[in-house]
């Protein structure tokens, strides 16, 4: 399998406004991912990660620089190019899992499918259920998030994130709400994806999870080491 790059951050900056002023946020970010990479990000609370990421799964813009994703550039994509590329590639799991309470497991999994025909819905279906079983939930996937525990919700979560079969994983502290066994359960999990040669973007404060990552970067301050 030839070694491609996934992302590529060229000089990327990122400034919040706040107030009158404006708070430089991430500092001229160089950096490239290469297919099937796993790197570990750790630093301070507050010195960039989140926001990092979100650039990374292009929720948000750079305020300057350039960053592709497969070697395709994403500064003036519109709203709805940005929406497919994420679609298409990239899964993303928080620390707060961001289920959707009114629907159920299987739901929650489906919803990045959404947008297929009717053939298309009955095998989305079939491969989200094999997720979820996948995940350990399979007698689980009528229930609604309430009804289950925080290393469950994660567990669908992370189904939910491997619905559209991505060529990356960004996840944000997956592991920050679970106790060590559930954490270990996801890191299992993401270990898997890795091995099948999903890249994977992981932000964590747990050193025992970060060793994980083939490469381990730090921001300080906005400005990645
Ligand atoms: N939308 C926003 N508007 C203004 N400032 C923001 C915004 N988003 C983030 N920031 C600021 O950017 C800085 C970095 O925030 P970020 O969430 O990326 O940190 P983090 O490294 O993920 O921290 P933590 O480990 O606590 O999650 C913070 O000072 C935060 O206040
Ligand atoms: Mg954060």
């Amino acid at each position: 399998m030839s070694v491609q790059p996934v992302l590529t951050l060229d000089s990327v900056s990122k400034a919040f406004k706040c107030g009158d002023n404006m708070v430089n946020v991430l500092k001229n970010v160089n950096l490239t991912v290469n297919s099937g990479e796993y790197v570990g990000i750790e630093g301070p609370s507050g010195s960039g990660k989140s926001t990092l990421l979100s650039l990374l799964g292009l929720m948000d813009i750079p305020t300057d620089g350039a960053l592709s994703i497969l070697g395709k550039r994403t500064e003036s994509l519109d709203y709805n190019a940005r929406a497919k590329i994420r679609n298409q590639h990239i899964g993303f799991v928080f620390q707060s899992f961001n289920l959707i309470d009114e629907h159920s497991v299987l739901e929650n999994v489906m919803l990045p499918l959404r947008y297929s025909d009717k053939q298309q819905k009955v095998e989305a279906k079939q491969w989200c259920e094999f997720l979820i079983e996948k995940v350990g939930l399979k007698d689980k996937a009528g229930f609604l998030p309430y009804q289950l525990s925080g290393g469950q919700q994660q567990r669908v979560a992370f189904a939910r994130a491997l619905s559209n079969k991505p060529t990356m994983i960004l996840a944000d502290e997956p592991t920050g709400n679970l106790d060590s066994a559930n954490g270990e359960s996801i890191m299992n999990l993401l270990q898997e994806e890795n091995d099948n040669g999903c890249s994977i973007m992981l932000v964590t404060h747990d050193h025992r999870f970060a060793k994980c990552a083939s490469r381990r970067l730090s921001l300080f301050d906005g400005e990645l080491q």
